[in-house]
């Protein structure tokens, strides 16, 4: 599995504390199945954030320590950027830094953002080259209902993460009621696990995935967790994702 979204690096936001932490996160996630992480430190334009320098030499630090204790974990450099009217700007400038240097970027939106304000943004960000990811999509909107208006930005090219533990029920059942709505409507591209730390906020995905197949069916786990994210990281179109029928979501909720 591919897990493109987690707070890895240490010292660099409210994820790893230090390095041992940062090592023993890597840890859980190879025990737990992942090959290849992303590490996305919170990145605010507006409060001097790291460069995407900074960030290669943070991953770098973090895979020399990974190699001298033998945890063959694959580390991926990018960054969760937050929802700013500078983004076009800094996107045309090229420094926005993107997952493994391609054109896909987490994108963070405050909680309950309009969306209004992202269709003009969204067209900016694509003019410049790049493809938003909207992080955590069923947290930021928890509650939601209705949303035909995020299948518009999916046409725009946006593609939509959903946080692992949200499936898992583990983030309340406003976020899981949210997570399935989703993928009920084929509104999930990317399952990952944001992780922040070794405790609280674990990496992991394997207990999602045993989710996403009970809930969507067989298929839907490796679409998910392997196949899109790979894709992802190629710079290419994820793959389709297998819709949950209702006899499934029955049983599911049972
Ligand atoms: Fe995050």
């Amino acid at each position: 599995m591919l897990d493109l979204h987690s707070h890895v690096l240490p010292g660099l936001d409210d994820g790893a504390a230090d390095m041992a932490e940062a090592v023993a996160m890597c840890r859980l996630a190879l025990d737990d199945g992942t090959k290849v992480l992303a590490a996305t430190p919170h990145w605010y334009p507006s409060r001097q954030p790291p460069t995407a320098q900074d960030i290669a030499l943070a991953v770098q630090g973090l895979r020399d320590e990974l190699a001298a204790q033998g945890l063959p974990l694959d580390l991926v450099a990018g960054a969760e950027v937050a929802l700013d009217p500078d983004l076009p700007r800094l996107a045309r400038a090229g420094v926005l830094p993107t997952l493994g240097g391609g054109p896909y970027f987490l994108l963070e939106c405050p909680p309950h953002t309009s969306p209004r304000l992202l269709p003009d943004l969204i067209y900016s960000l694509r003019l410049a080259g790049l493809r938003p990811i909207l992080a955590h999509a069923e947290r930021t909107w928890e509650g939601g209902r209705d949303w035909g208006w995020l299948s518009g930005l999916v046409d725009q090219g946006c593609l939509v993460q959903v946080t692992a533990m949200s499936f898992t029920d583990r983030l309340g059942s406003g976020a899981k009621k949210a997570a399935e709505a989703l993928l009920t409507q084929g509104l999930v591209h990317l399952v990952a696990s944001d992780a922040h730390s070794a405790s609280w906020r674990p990496p992991g995905l394997s207990e999602a995935s045993a989710m996403l197949e009970r809930l969507a069916g067989p298929g839907a786990a490796e679409a998910l967790l392997c196949l899109a994210p790979a894709a992802v990281l190629a710079g290419e179109e994820p793959p389709p994702v297998p819709l949950p029928t209702r006899r499934r979501m029955f049983f599911w909720r049972k």
